[in-house]
């Protein structure tokens, strides 16, 4: 690791310096929740109640953290989960997640919203990416976006779930959050006192929705009032399980589908797609809705110890990752944490969080003496009594 590891050991240290360099309409966009942050809040601290229990005198031990998923073999059990508009937080983003990925041999997930095309990000990834699909209620953009992904080199389908409707976001809305950015004083003034995300922003163009635009030209839906409001209203969602056969018997490779929190979801889900992705949208859908690592150990155990299950919402280091696997992910992924390492350090910042993670995660396992990941998921886990959610029906 380079000595920025000295300055910015834990992903939480570059927070702050994130903050200062974003325009506040891009921070906001990054980190708010939605209401008043309750689900946001509790994906971390439902990490307090986890602990691990060690088991030493097992000698010397080099920690190999490979992981297979479909079988494909990566280096590390974690990686990019889908994030939109992506390069309004920071210029070039996408690019830069691409190219970090395909250096360290971990997914990276390209959302249906973000501002570079799938066409531009295929480029620079070589099987390691997989392709985010918001289920558009218009079939023939669907159809045409599975195409393109495919064309494009995508071999794995996301498909999200969680977006029946659209969250409040009221921190986003006081925040005046919009791609491409308002053209008014606010956004003028807050884009002028950070220098290094305009000057970005010159060099890589105004942000929009690089994938979803096309269809905005008036073939499609010429109605539409303004982009946004047009890739707003495709990707509201439709999806029941039909439409997910359909998405099926068109694409013939990997299919997760990622926003599952229920168990009967999860349950009916395995029979249809590859894997299940269970997450709270990183808090950003329903403010009341439990953390999905409190989800995890019961849907573990219906599904067996094969059917592959990937979480995200509120991972920021190694440590929380050690935890995912131990209650029962095969397979973690993280939202804002590479977004904060690029705003902070740069495009460098998306490779320092991805070392940040994957250092961590080792001394965890260096530490418990754990040889790989089937070992670590062997550890005992402790649980806070307050941490299983227990059913109550008012019936
Ligand atoms: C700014 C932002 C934009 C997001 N956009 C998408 C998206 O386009 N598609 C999607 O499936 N999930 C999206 N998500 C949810 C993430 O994929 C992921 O579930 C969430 O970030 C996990 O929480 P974390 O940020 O605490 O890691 C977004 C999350 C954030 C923070």
């Amino acid at each position: 690791m380079s000595s920025l590891v000295d300055k910015y050991p834990r992903v939480s240290d570059m927070v702050d310096i994130a903050k200062r360099r974003m325009p506040h309409f891009a921070s906001e966009y990054l980190f708010a929740g939605t209401g008043y942050d309750e689900a946001l809040e509790n994906n971390r601290k439902v990490f307090n109640k986890i602990y691990l229990v060690p088991n030493y005198l097992k000698g010397t031990v080099n920690p190999n953290l490979k992981t297979k998923l479909f079988g494909q073999e990566y280096d590390a059990p974690f990686g990019m989960a889908p994030v939109g508009m992506t390069s309004l937080m920071w210029p070039g983003a996408e690019v830069a997640l691409s190219k970090m990925s395909v250096k360290n041999n971990i997914p990276f997930s390209l959302s249906t919203v973000a501002c570079t095309s799938v066409e531009e990000v295929g480029k620079h990834l070589n099987g390691t990416g997989w392709f985010q699909l918001y289920p558009p209620a218009d079939k023939a953009i669907r159809n045409d976006l599975l195409k393109r992904a495919k064309n494009s080199g995508f071999k794995t389908l996301i498909i999200t779930a969680d977006i029946p409707a659209s969250s409040r976001r009221e921190r986003l809305r006081m925040a005046g959050v919009s791609v491409p950015p308002k053209n008014n004083i606010r956004t003028f003034f807050q884009a002028a006192i950070c220098p290094m995300w305009s000057i970005n922003t010159l060099i890589n163009g105004i942000p929009a929705f690089g994938t979803m635009d096309q269809y905005s030209d008036g073939n499609w839906h010429g109605n539409a009032k303004s982009k946004a409001g047009f890739a707003g209203s495709q990707m509201q969602r439709y999806l029941d399980w039909d439409y997910l056969k359909e998405v099926r018997d068109i694409w013939k490779g990997p299919i997760i589908l990622k926003g599952l929190m229920h168990l009967d979801d999860a349950i009916k889900a395995a029979k249809v797609v590859d894997a299940i992705y269970l997450s709270n949208h990183g808090g950003r859908q329903i403010d009341i809705a439990p953390s999905p690592l409190q989800i995890l150990p019961e849907v573990r155990k219906k599904l067996g110890l094969k059917f592959p299950i990937i979480i995200d919402s509120g991972f920021y280091s190694g440590q929380d990752i050690c935890k995912g696997l131990m209650l029962g992910a095969d397979f973690i992924m993280t939202g804002r944490p590479f977004i904060i390492g690029i705003a902070a350090l740069g495009h460098k910042g998306a490779n320092h969080v991805h070392d940040i993670l994957k250092d961590e995660l080792s001394n965890v396992m260096e530490q418990i003496c754990a040889k790989n990941i089937k070992e670590l998921k062997s550890q005992k886990v402790v649980l806070e009594d307050s941490f299983n959610l227990k059913n109550f029906n008012l019936k």
